[in-house]
């Protein structure tokens, strides 16, 4: 075996080639909504480790509604252009035929799923979401795209990675879910987030045994171009933060390269809050304050 490696580099080396091991080299991995913001920071950095990322969203040019700068064309060419696979696929994750479509898809162009990265989500309604009050239709749709679409993703994904005997799956929750805020809003947002932790330790229990591996982020206020766009990263935030500043994209896909790595190998059902102690101190600064995740 010495004998081997010793060729290997040496041959590596007679032709002035570094030897350089990616930590996904060779896995598959899907991101939910992508085509922007952190799901984008995230497929650039598994891309970045070794991975080909499918890139998915209900818009794959959802970077265009807030200006956000793409390197390329396309999120699918920026992968290419790190010496990556990448395909799109425009599939709404709280729809069953939908998602149903894009795992088809998937397995038809890579053969299997190693990596899914449930991050499409958001606090689409402007309204307060009262805790006594939420409308149901308000209620509905926040549920079926931060949880409902997480757990449809989550079964498709399961029934190849247990085929496989491994898989990771990595949810999108939010402090909004781990702490109550001060007035009670935001509770439709926040009961989604909530119930995206629970099944990430729910799912870790029943997965354990099959090789796979279930966390999740609970990311506080991180400046994707939807956050600055809508102005909800203001600077007195920031000042209330432990570490003095609001989160980057990069700080939550330097948790994600931890989770979906075996840096990670011995970790499952737990939630990383990602948030530079906000939520130490103080939730919710005023009542006035709508939440951006
Ligand atoms: N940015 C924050 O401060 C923050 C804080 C906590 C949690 N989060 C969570 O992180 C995730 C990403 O946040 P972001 O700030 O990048 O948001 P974003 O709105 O910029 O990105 C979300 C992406 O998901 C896509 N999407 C929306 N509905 C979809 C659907 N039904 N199917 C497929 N794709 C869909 C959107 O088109 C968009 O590209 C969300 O789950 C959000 O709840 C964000």
């Amino acid at each position: 075996m010495a004998i081997i490696i010793a060729a290997t580099l040496k041959s590596r080396l007679m032709r002035g080639a570094v030897a350089v091991f990616l930590l996904l080299e060779g896995k598959v991995a899907l991101v939910t909504g992508s085509a922007r913001g952190l799901g984008r920071a995230y497929a650039l950095r598994l891309a970045k480790l070794g991975a080909d990322v499918v890139i998915n969203d209900v818009n794959l040019r959802a970077a265009e509604e807030f200006n956000e700068r793409l390197t390329a064309a396309t999120v699918m060419d920026e992968v290419k252009n790190l010496g990556r696979r990448s395909i799109g696929i425009q599939a709404d994750v709280s729809k069953k035929a939908d998602v149903d479509g894009m795992f088809k898809k998937i397995l038809d162009e890579f053969g299997r799923i190693d990596i899914l990265v449930n991050n499409a989500g958001g606090r689409l309604r402007p309204g307060a979401g009262w805790a006594s009050s939420v409308p149901p239709d308000d209620l509905r749709l926040i549920i079926d795209l931060n949880l409902v679409g997480t757990i449809l993703c989550s079964q498709a994904a399961s029934v190849p990675m247990k085929q496989q005997k491994s898989g990771n799956i990595i949810n999108a929750s939010s402090i909004a879910g781990l702490e109550v805020s001060r007035s009670g809003r935001g509770a439709d947002y926040a009961v989604a987030k909530a119930g995206v932790y629970h099944y990430t330790r729910l799912l870790a229990a029943e997965l354990g045994p099959c090789g796979i591996r279930v966390n999740c982020i609970a990311p506080g206020i991180i400046t994707s171009s939807r956050v600055i766009a809508t102005g909800q990263a203001p600077e007195y935030l920031a000042r209330a933060c432990p570490l003095g500043r609001l989160g980057k994209p990069e700080d939550c896909a330097n948790v994600i390269e931890f989770l979906a790595s075996d840096l990670s190998g011995y970790v499952t059902g737990q939630c990383i809050t990602i948030d530079g102690g906000y939520s130490l101190t103080q939730m919710w600064p005023s009542q006035d304050y709508v939440w951006p995740g």
